[in-house]
């Protein structure tokens, strides 16, 4: 009770000179503080040196090295698995008060340094400042949400009663919870998942992605600062040899809570089917996975609001978001006006440093911007090019920058419109109207997020009903789900519909034990 009302944390203004300062000097103190140390791996609550280390390198500019972690051994797997079982025998009886206060501390030394965790984001996964501000928001948000569901849970649910029996249903964590994610979030997405196990009280081995350790490692320094006992969460980095299939395959994980890609997720949920020797339960698989998200835009539409909703969704974060909106289903009457506005709007998107806040930035690898523009070389033989279609201009730095690309006409069944790009490349496809466009929208195997614009009450009523996606936004983005508000999580190949953030989802990490006594 004493922690309500609940209030989204507001984003910084940057257009204010001197907030923008202070993203600046954050910046330069990260980088006399942060760039070019190697950090430590957390097993046991000790920090762990690696005899053999990997590099992180700033996607504005790959010559960089940002930082260096440790590529831990199997042993040392062996290890933080071993510590994460024997934390958990005592934090599954941990009060759930103390849960929630740890939270609440932690959100607010969050807030006293938010600055700093954007510029580290910025300078791992290349987010420019709204962007990283925006998931570092996220994860306040995610502290102070999970602080009141770890209360929530701890009360059991009333049952129909029995007149000669005492009866109640209360919910219990169920082990050692795997935390696997993915660089497009390196901070929310890994901190939602981890504090659902710990809030719920489970330990958590949390394997961060290799691309951007740090954010994930500063989230957890901040747990440990904010009281949270240092073996329940054990922090472990480096290669998919060693961190991938044996994590999974581990006898003593209880739980796999992954967020990535299509390919590892489903390759997670096999493997965790099969029971290993010594393993005394079925492993629960979460699998968020990724997302080929349409706009609809109908002809009743406010077309202006619709062009910058697309714009935003389609090229924030250079297009690296499972949410982001990669394909445009127009009705036939306003193809053409929204697809000039669209392209308009676009134009103006200035290419360059998410370090000094260009709008956008670079792709995360050199190789994933190849991977992206094999798709634009593919789509320049199967649909009409009217933006882009080309490595962008970027002065005298090395990194996959990529002119923000859209194709017109794109037929449902090529690539463009099917597979997920990942990039800043957006399709348009002609509806005949707005059930054939609701029609096209669910032509895919994802489901994630779409975005609907209309006017007409009885179509937004036909879109809710119909359009078959976890997240659908009416008249607005399709990115940028807030934690608490918008449970996040999809349909179809999109995942296990896992709804982070939301009022359902600590029961991913708890079981039900009914309890009948008599006296
Ligand atoms: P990825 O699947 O390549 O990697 C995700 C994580 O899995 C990384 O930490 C990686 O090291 C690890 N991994 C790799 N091989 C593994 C194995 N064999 N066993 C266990 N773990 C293994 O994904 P990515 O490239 O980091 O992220 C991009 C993808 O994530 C996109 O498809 C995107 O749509 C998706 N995504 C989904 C959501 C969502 O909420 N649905 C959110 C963000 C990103
Ligand atoms: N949760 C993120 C969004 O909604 C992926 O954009």
């Amino acid at each position: 009770e004493g922690f309500l009302p609940f209030e989204h944390e507001p984003y910084f203004n940057f257009g204010r000179e001197e907030v923008a300062e202070q993203q600046r000097e954050a910046y330069r103190l990260v980088r006399e503080k942060y760039v070019g140390r190697t950090f430590p791996m957390f097993i046991c609550g000790k920090p762990v040196e690696g005899s053999e280390t990997f590099e992180v390198h700033n996607p504005a500019d790959t010559r960089e090295v940002a930082w260096r972690f440790p590529k831990a051994t199997p042993e040392q797997l062996e290890e933080a698995i071993t510590c994460a079982k024997a934390a958990f025998e005592e934090w599954r009886f941990s009060d759930p008060m103390q849960r929630a206060t740890i939270f609440k501390r932690a959100a607010d030394l969050l807030r006293a340094r938010r600055m700093e965790f954007n510029a580290v984001m910025g300078l791992e996964n290349g987010k420019n400042w709204a962007e990283a501000d925006g998931e570092i928001a996220e994860c306040v948000d995610h502290f102070e949400v999970f602080a009141r569901e770890a209360l929530k849970w701890a009360q059991g649910k009333p049952v129909y009663p029995m007149p000669d029996e005492h009866v109640t249903m209360v919910y219990e964590p169920i082990g050692v919870v795997a935390v696997i994610s993915p660089w497009n979030f390196p901070a929310a997405i890994p901190l939602g998942m981890a504090l659902g196990a710990i809030a719920a009280g489970n330990s958590v081995v949390w394997k961060p992605a290799s691309e951007t350790p740090l954010s994930s490692l500063l989230l957890v320094e901040l747990l440990f600062e904010a009281g949270l006992p240092r073996n329940v969460i054990q922090f472990i980095t480096g290669t998919d040899e060693v961190l991938g299939d044996p994590l999974v395959d581990h006898k003593d994980i209880r739980m796999i809570a992954f967020t990535g890609s299509k390919e590892i997720g489903c390759r997670i949920m096999e493997r965790a089917a099969k029971v290993q020797p010594g393993q005394k339960w079925l492993k629960r698989v979460m699998a968020e996975m990724g997302g080929k998200d349409p706009t609809v835009v109908c002809a009743d539409a406010d077309l202006d609001a619709a062009a910058q909703g697309i714009v935003q969704a389609a090229f924030g974060y250079a297009g690296q978001k499972c949410s982001a909106c990669s394909r445009v289903i127009a009705e036939d009457s306003v193809y053409d006006e929204l697809l000039d506005k669209v392209v308009t709007l676009a134009r103006e998107l200035k290419v360059g440093s998410p370090e000094e806040n260009a709008a956008l930035g670079p792709v995360i690898h050199p190789g994933s911007a190849n991977r992206i523009l094999d798709y634009i070389e593919k789509g320049k033989g199967t649909a009409r090019l009217v933006l882009g279609g080309e490595r962008a201009e970027s002065g005298e730095r090395e990194g996959g920058y990529i002119a923000p690309t859209i194709f017109a006409d794109v037929n449902p069944r090529d690539p463009l419109f099917q597979e997920e790009i990942f990039g800043p490349v957006l399709s348009f496809t002609r509806a005949r109207d707005w059930r054939h466009a609701i029609d096209l929208a669910n032509d895919s195997e994802y489901g994630l997020t779409a975005a609907f614009y209309s006017r007409d009450p009885q179509k937004i009523n036909e879109a809710r009903r119909l359009i078959h996606v976890g997240n659908l936004y009416v008249n607005r983005k399709c990115t940028g789900a807030l934690s608490g508000t918008h449970a996040f999580g999809g349909y179809g190949m999109s995942g296990t519909n896992a709804k982070v953030g939301g009022p359902d989802y600590l029961f991913w990490f708890l079981q039900t034990k009914t309890v009948a006594q008599k006296y």
